[in-house]
């Protein structure tokens, strides 16, 4: 099944940053975007996510065109379906993290993976509050957040950048085994070429092109 289709998508900004963009992310499946600074990727993640409207373009998600939707459609895909697992992590500050797992776990009527909060190793630190805990475990927690509501497809920019790289391997194995086990799809943002090609598929933004490279 076809989680999310996107077609000849163009977007600039100050300048031209693409043009012609397609994709397609099926269940079980991993596709990286890599590119220089500045090229684009987290820009193109946005309009991928439903975040930002593209100049031209079409971007479909279970085969519904998401521009002509209904506002209360897109909103529930939103809420129930996409994972956002972007650089600034948004985490409520003033609460401890388990309390930002009870917001998901509630919002979603899901419950809280405690095996998972022992992977990701913030399972001693989880009831301290978001502030007190380091760059690194906040990532965590914001991914088990995420994670908690069970969502289809993940949207991760550059999931590993605060972390060292045994604990990055142990974070990209939860988000794989995650996707196969859920029949979701990911969609993954990284400078970090050895974590892309890790990913079923790997593009390229470069000269203002997506060109696939695996
Ligand atoms: N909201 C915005 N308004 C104006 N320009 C923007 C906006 N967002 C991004 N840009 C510009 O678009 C270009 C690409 O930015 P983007 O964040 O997509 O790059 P990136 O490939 O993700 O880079 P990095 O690897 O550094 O995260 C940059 O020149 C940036 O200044
Ligand atoms: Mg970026």
């Amino acid at each position: 099944m076809n989680l999310l289709s996107a077609k000849n998508l163009s977007h600039t900004f100050e300048y031209e940053l693409f043009s012609g963009v397609s994709l397609d992310l099926e269940q079980k499946e991993s596709i990286a975007i890599i590119g220089i600074s500045g090229s684009g990727k987290s820009t193109l993640l946005n309009i991928l996510s439903t975040l930002l409207k593209p100049d031209n373009g079409t971007v479909s998600i279970f085969s519904e065109d998401i521009l002509s939707m209904s506002k209360k459609r897109l909103a529930q895909i939103k809420r129930d379906e996409l994972g956002l697992v972007f650089q600034s992590h948004y985490l409520f500050k003033g609460f401890s993290g388990m309390e930002n797992l009870e917001v998901a776990a509630m919002l979603s009527k899901k419950d809280i993976d405690n095996e998972l909060l022992k992977r990701l190793k913030i399972y001693e630190p989880i009831n301290q509050k978001v502030t007190e805990l380091s760059g690194g475990q906040q990532q965590r927690v914001s991914i088990a957040r995420v994670l908690t509501k069970q969502p289809r497809i993940l949207f991760v920019d550059e999931p590993t950048g605060n972390l060292d790289k045994e604990t990055a391997s142990e974070v990209m194995d939860i988000f794989f085994e995650y996707i196969e086990k859920n029949s979701a799809g990911m969609i993954l943002v990284t400078h970090d070429e050895d974590l892309a090609y890790k990913c079923h598929k790997v593009f390229k933004l470069d000269n203002r092109e997506l060109i696939r490279v695996k």
